[in-house]
C-alpha cells in the first residue's frame, strides 16, 4: 500500500464551452485522512471530485490512487477502491427498486447472491433505509434518494469515499445518522460540502477552493477561525464556532455539541450575566 493514497498533481479542467473550472490543483491525501473540500458555488469542487474516480479525465496533470495513476486501463480497478457519491442522487439511481440499486455494484463485483444480499442489507441498515428496499428510487423524496445513493456506495466497501454534498436535503436526524456513520468509517474520506458544521465533526483537514484554485489547505479548526479567508470564499463560520450571543467571548467546546449540551455548559455563565 502506497503511503499517499490520493495524489492530484497540477490538475486542470476546461469544459467544452470554454469554462475553466479547475485551474491547476495539487494535493496529497494520506490513507485514513478525512478531508473537506469547501468553497463557493461554482468554485470547482464537483469538477475536481469527478476526476477522482475517472468520470472526468485529466486534461493536464495527473491523479494517482494508491500505486496506480488513473488512466483508461486502471479506471475500472480504481472504481473498486474509490466510492463516489454524486452531488445529484438521480445520477446514481437507475434500477427499478432501491434493493436492485444497492445490489448493482456488489453483483458487478461478482459476489455470490448470499454475499450480495448481505452487502445490501448491511448498507440499508447502516443508512436507516431498509424500509425503502422495494420502492422505486425515482419516487423517493430528495433526502431518501440521497440516503439510498449513500447506501449504494457503502455496499461496495470502498477504501476511499468521495462525497459531493452528502448532507444536502437530509433532515436533522438523517444528517446525524450520516455523520455518525461516516465518523465510524475508518478509511479515507473526501467530502465537498457547504455544511461546515459537518466538516467540524468529520474532517481534521480542509481544502478551500476559489475560482478553480486552492486558496488554503490546512487544519480545519485553524482555517475556520480565519474570518477573512471564509468571507472571500463565500463561507461563514460554522454555528458552533460563533460566539454565544448571550455570553459573547465565552470559548465554546471544540467537540460536537448538541443545543442541550451548549445550554448546560453555559448555564452558570448565563446566571452570572443576569446579575450584571
Ligand atoms: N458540464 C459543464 N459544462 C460547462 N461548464 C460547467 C459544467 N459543469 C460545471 N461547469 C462550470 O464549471 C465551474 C465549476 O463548477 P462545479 O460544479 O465544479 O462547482 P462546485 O464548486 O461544485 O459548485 P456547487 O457548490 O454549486 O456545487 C462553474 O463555473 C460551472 O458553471
Ligand atoms: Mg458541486
Amino acid at each position: 500500500m502506497s503511503h499517499h493514497i490520493v495524489e492530484v498533481q497540477d490538475l486542470t479542467h476546461t469544459y467544452a464551452d470554454g469554462t475553466k473550472a479547475v485551474k491547476g490543483i495539487s494535493f496529497r491525501i494520506h490513507h485514513g485522512e478525512s478531508v473537506a473540500v469547501v468553497g463557493a458555488n461554482g468554485a470547482g469542487k464537483s469538477t475536481l471530485l469527478l476526476h477522482l474516480n475517472g468520470f472526468l479525465t485529466p486534461q493536464t496533470g495527473r491523479i494517482r490512487i494508491g500505486d496506480f495513476y488513473l488512466t483508461k486501463d486502471t479506471v475500472q480497478e480504481i472504481r473498486k477502491t474509490v466510492g463516489m457519491i454524486f452531488q445529484n442522487p438521480d445520477d446514481q439511481l437507475f434500477m427499478p427498486t432501491v434493493y436492485d440499486d444497492v445490489a448493482y455494484g456488489p453483483v458487478n463485483l461478482g459476489l455470490s447472491p448470499e454475499q450480495v444480499d448481505k452487502r445490501v442489507q448491511d448498507a440499508l441498515i447502516q443508512t436507516d433505509a431498509l424500509h425503502l428496499s422495494d420502492r422505486p428510487p425515482y419516487k423517493l423524496s430528495g433526502g431518501e434518494k440521497r440516503t439510498v445513493a449513500i447506501a449504494t456506495v457503502l455496499a461496495m466497501n470502498p477504501e476511499i469515499l468521495v462525497m459531493d454534498e452528502p448532507s444536502s436535503n437530509l433532515d436533522p436526524k438523517a444528517r446525524r445518522t450520516l455523520i455518525d456513520l461516516l465518523s465510524g468509517f475508518r478509511h479515507t474520506k473526501i467530502i465537498a460540502t457547504h455544511d461546515l458544521d459537518m466538516v467540524l465533526d468529520l474532517c481534521e483537514r480542509t481544502i478551500v477552493i476559489k475560482d478553480g484554485k486552492i486558496t488554503a489547505d490546512g487544519p480545519t479548526l485553524e482555517l475556520f477561525q480565519d474570518v477573512e479567508l471564509l468571507a472571500e470564499s463565500h463561507l461563514e463560520k460554522p454555528f458552533r464556532l460563533q460566539a454565544c450571543p448571550v455570553c459573547s467571548g465565552q470559548k465554546l467546546p471544540e467537540k460536537p455539541v448538541q443545543m442541550d449540551d451548549h445550554a448546560h455548559t453555559h448555564d452558570h455563565d448565563h446566571d452570572h450575566h443576569h446579575h450584571d
